[in-house]
């Protein structure tokens, strides 16, 4: 595997794979990689005839400053589990080289998508996550991009900003990988203390009763989405939001729309846990 952190080199290689022909995918992270990202990776070499997966905790995105300091810096590591994945190429770019003037003074916006949910609960978030993702995709140009569902909003929120800027690059969503208990890999579960983690799965639990409830005929969005926050809060968690939404634009469902996304994000301790469901109403299976 090739490592490389200085971007006109990294524009080198591309340009090389791309005379010889080659398909190029790119797999954004931010490193502190655990098998989530490892499945998104051998997803990409399914794909593409060349992997770079992109290692940059980007600051842009954080809200707190000491969530960006407490941010696990995990590189050799990373750079193994890449290697056993078959990666071809690790690109770690430095901020000054990403954000020379300090911070970005083009930034991309999405508008609606960019400022609800995870976005109204974190402002500037997906501002910082819509600018990097643009600027890795100028620097890597990639045919496609793979991306975790469990993180469903940037998902969306990254093939907007694709369909609107006509970028010619394929982003695709690979199923949330989970644990055996149920619950979503993250980077952020590192942040449970034990007694925390042997709750964890409950959140996951009670976004399926809602699932359920739903799909067995009961139309009352809100009083599922109350009583499982109810649920979660009395649980020891922190509700942020637990809402059902239309996958094609992301507003509030109404009872006539079939396909539908239940939302959660939840405090755990010092741990933001995000978890999603994309579902139909008529059918009992989860898609
Ligand atoms: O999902 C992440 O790890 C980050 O938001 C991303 C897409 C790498 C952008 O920094």
């Amino acid at each position: 595997m090739i490592h490389i952190s200085d971007i006109a080199l990294l524009r080198k290689q591309i340009k090389q794979w791309k005379l010889q022909g080659k398909t190029i995918a790119l797999v954004p992270t931010m490193g502190n990689l655990h098998l989530g990202h490892i499945t998104l990776v051998k997803g990409a070499k399914e794909r593409a005839d060349k992997v770079v997966t992109s290692i940059f905790i980007n600051p842009l995105q954080f809200d707190k400053k000491k969530d960006l300091l407490a941010y696990p810096h995990t590189l050799s590591d990373d750079k193994k589990k890449l290697g056993l994945a078959s990666c071809d190429l690790v690109f770690t770019p430095s901020v000054s080289d990403i954000y020379p003037d300090g911070e970005a003074t083009t930034r991309v916006e999405v508008p609606v998508l960019g400022v609800i949910l995870e976005g109204k609960s974190r402002i500037g978030h997906f501002s910082g996550v819509s600018t990097i993702v643009n600027k890795l995709f100028n620097m890597v140009m990639p045919d496609i991009s793979i991306f975790g569902q469990k993180d469903f909003q940037q998902l969306m929120l990254v093939q907007r900003m694709v369909a609107d800027l006509n970028m010619p690059i394929e982003v695709i969503g690979l199923p949330t990988i989970r644990e055996s208990d149920g619950l979503a890999m993250s980077s952020r579960n590192g942040y449970l203390t034990e007694e925390e983690r042997s709750i964890a799965p409950l959140f996951n639990q009670q976004l399926q009763s809602i699932v359920a409830s739903i799909q067995n005929g009961n139309k009352n969005f809100k009083a599922l989405q109350l009583s499982v926050a109810k649920k979660l809060n009395d649980s020891g968690f922190k509700a942020d939001y637990i809402e059902v939404r239309r996958v094609k634009d992301f507003q509030t469902a109404s009872t006539e729309d079939i396909n539908l996304v239940l939302l959660g994000s939840v405090w755990l301790g010092k741990a933001r846990l995000l978890d999603n469901i994309v579902f139909n109403t008529f059918s009992k299976s989860k898609i």
